[in-house]
């Protein structure tokens, strides 16, 4: 895989089109570049479309504007405000990150690619967009649209998530980087907003790109076939069952151990299928309610069956596991809940006002 002639030329069509054409109005763009929002933007934009970031990222600033506010918050501060943004473990790493920066560090970021990379949360392509962007170091940054980017330029042919196709894009984004440092936080801008704008994964915009006269797949008219897809293994798919006990004022919630898919956030009562008898939901008694919710892991697709069980007062449901919680419907919406939680609640709500008390309520005088 030959990088093209004229590499400098390369970063320097990049930044000219960013200039342009990229995207200079995001809430964590700034001159001089802010440290705390380009650290806090990048860990949200993991795994995470810029657009559905914003939001978390404007209500984040709000209610943290510095590095000392998030330091000096709750975990279950910080998990709340991320709920629904998913991937929660980055939350955590954001926390403790933020903890140590500011009660071990003196509140000073560290100004390397590699001294950021040895902080919680923050890996090598995290670590090299802030240090570029904030910084001028060059490093290279390596997230899905930069890969899909440099796949397409250098026609690889090494399947998506391989450690082959890794290691020849990490030294295609090495080898492309522009010479001065002062270019740097321009370039790596332009080739995230190139990704992101042009060089899409479904109809990419191949006659508007500034670097197409570089570009192999392009060259071949086979764009579409790059990046080579990730060889397909079977997802698996896990049933789940929640029973969520509820009145018209309160529902009852557990708060999951700090290990896991959703550490530390509040699911309803969770089920062991091993335990259920067959046609369980049949079976319970003052059921209101079953609907199914499905949800998309990375590795692993969840099916759940949520049952709607009436439950008044404030002793636990009998069986019901330790640690199970009433709360208003206010305050569970509030809590760091995963987003099937959120939509479950949401769809529930109504149900359970609306069928309160039923024919046992008395009638207001
Ligand atoms: N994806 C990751 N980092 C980004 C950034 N700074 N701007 C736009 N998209 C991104």
């Amino acid at each position: 895989m030959a990088v093209s002639a004229k590499p400098t030329a390369f970063a320097q069509r990049l930044i000219g089109w960013q200039r342009r054409h990229g995207r200079h109005e995001l809430p964590w763009q700034g001159q001089p570049a802010d440290p705390y929002r380009v650290w806090l933007s990048e860990i949200m934009l993991q795994q995470t479309q810029v657009t559905t970031v914003i939001d978390y990222f404007d209500r984040f600033i709000k209610r943290f504007p510095n590095l000392q506010a998030l330091a000096r918050a709750t975990e279950q501060e910080v998990l709340a405000l991320w709920s629904g943004l998913g991937y929660y473990h980055r939350a955590r790493n954001l926390h403790a990150c933020a903890r140590e920066i500011a009660f071990h560090r003196a509140g000073r970021f560290p100004e390397s690619a590699q001294a950021l990379a040895a902080l919680p949360g923050i890996g090598p392509s995290t670590a090299a967009a802030i240090a570029s962007t904030v910084f001028g170091e060059r490093a290279a940054i390596l997230d899905g649209n930069v890969k899909r980017v440099l796949a397409r330029l250098t026609c690889a042919e090494q399947p998506w998530g391989s450690p082959a196709l890794e290691r020849a894009l990490w030294k295609q984004a090495d080898d492309r980087l522009p010479k001065r440092s002062s270019d740097m936080p321009a370039y790596t801008q332009a080739i995230m907003d190139l990704g992101a704008l042009i060089c899409r994964p479904k109809a990419p915009q191949c006659g508007r790109c500034p670097v197409a006269s570089d570009c192999q797949a392009h060259r071949r008219g086979q764009v579409d076939r790059y990046p080579v897809p990730r060889i397909k293994r079977a997802v698996p798919q896990r049933q789940l069952y929640w029973a969520v006990c509820s009145s018209a004022q309160s529902v009852w919630l557990m708060q999951q151990p700090s290990a896991g898919i959703w550490p530390s956030l509040w699911l309803p009562w969770t089920i062991d299928p091993d335990a259920l008898p067959r046609n369980w939901d049949k079976t319970i008694t003052a059921l209101q309610h079953v609907i199914e919710v499905r949800h998309s892991l990375t590795h692993y697709r969840m099916l759940i069956s949520v049952a709607m069980l009436r439950h008044d007062g404030d002793q636990a449901p009998a069986g019901a596991p330790e640690g199970l919680k009433p709360f208003g419907w206010a305050e569970a919406l509030s809590l760091p809940l995963p987003a099937p939680v959120k939509r479950v609640l949401a769809r529930l709500y109504p149900v359970a006002r609306a069928t309160d008390g039923g024919p046992r309520r008395s009638k207001p005088a």
